[in-house]
């Protein structure tokens, strides 16, 4: 697709549309049952410093509203994911995706994976353990869904491995484009050393998203992420030759959104590409791994991962 235009309005003719504003003013412009895939994080409602606390009643409500819309806009084959974490009250956590899973069973959407997202960097908390992971609650509008396997796998532990009885006995057991990734994604979260940092304090990697996108729909699809932020949704499917649309109230978010978009409709953007290997500190000798408090000679169970 050569569109390299960002359109400020919905308008199914076009490849790319970023509109500033609420959500729900966005949605009311996207026809019934046109979008294939819509994936997003919505606010946590924890503060952050685009988001006004508030009880959690309320916040189900407002999210019960996008919800409702986002599903009268998804093709009778297409997916929602919504990537959560948790509301955290006076230290209590709420994991979101407990809460918001009854609005999606309402409105019979059929759940197919709770999805854990597993990053290694966050807060660290004194009362409880450090929060590591969040989910992607992942919902279709039909048993006919699309669900592309083969550009998503990943290589086998062993692919060597061969059948060692039976009619096929010394043939490759594994498929020899990989494997099913499973539903536990270790993909670094995007924090300050990430080369797709912003001043965004929550962004999506890119390659968390192109996952989806690739697995979810297909080429010239729609995809929509009601709470655009610094426009990965959009830069995701830019990169994969898909459509896209999404929301977002913030002008400083969405200036830099543009920017982003720019680049990768000229495929400048830097993002880190899927199914790069987590960066492993011990293996790759960095130094700074040795506690100085620790003697090297006298210490023989420092752990090698992997
Ligand atoms: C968790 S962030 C999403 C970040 C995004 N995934 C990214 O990769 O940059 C949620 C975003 O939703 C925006 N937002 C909150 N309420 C909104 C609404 N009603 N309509 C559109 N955007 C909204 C916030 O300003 C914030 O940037």
């Amino acid at each position: 697709m050569s569109n390299q235009e960002i359109n400020s309005k919905f308008d199914q003719s076009k490849h790319t549309v970023v509109y500033h504003g609420n959500c729900l003013d966005l949605l009311k412009q996207v026809p019934d049952e046109s979008m294939q895939l819509i994936v997003t994080s919505p606010p946590y409602n924890i503060g952050k410093e685009y988001e006004k606390k508030m009880d959690i009643e309320q916040y189900l409500e407002q999210q019960t509203a996008v919800i409702s819309e986002c599903v009268r806009t998804l093709k009778q084959t297409g997916s929602i994911c919504w990537q959560v974490g948790n509301y955290v009250n006076k230290g209590e956590i709420i994991p979101l995706d407990i809460v918001l899973h009854p609005i999606f069973r309402n409105l019979s959407l059929k759940m197919r994976n709770r999805i854990i997202w597993n990053f290694e960097h966050g807060l660290h908390c004194s009362k409880r353990f450090s929060g590591r992971y969040e989910t992607i609650i992942w919902y279709t509008k039909s048993e006919k869904y699309v669900y592309n396997l083969d550009p998503v796998r990943v290589p086998q532990k062993y692919p060597g491995k061969k059948y060692f009885k039976g009619p096929k006995a010394g043939q490759y057991s594994c498929n020899p484009l990989g494997k099913n990734p499973g539903d536990l994604w270790v993909i670094p979260n995007v924090k300050n050393n990430h080369i797709e940092k912003t001043i965004h304090p929550c962004q999506f990697p890119v390659e968390l998203i192109e996952r989806l996108v690739l697995s979810m729909t297909n080429e010239g699809d729609w995809v929509f992420d009601p709470f655009l932020g610094t426009g990965t949704a959009v830069i995701a499917a830019i990169k994969n030759n898909r459509r896209s649309a999404g929301a977002e109230l913030k002008k400083k978010y969405i200036e830099i959104a543009h920017e982003r978009i720019q680049q990768a409709m000229a495929g400048t953007l830097r993002t880190r590409p899927m199914g790069r290997p987590v960066y492993d500190p011990v293996r790759a000798g960095n130094s700074l791994t040795i506690a100085p408090w620790e003697n090297k000679k006298t210490t023989p169970h420092r752990m090698v991962s992997g």
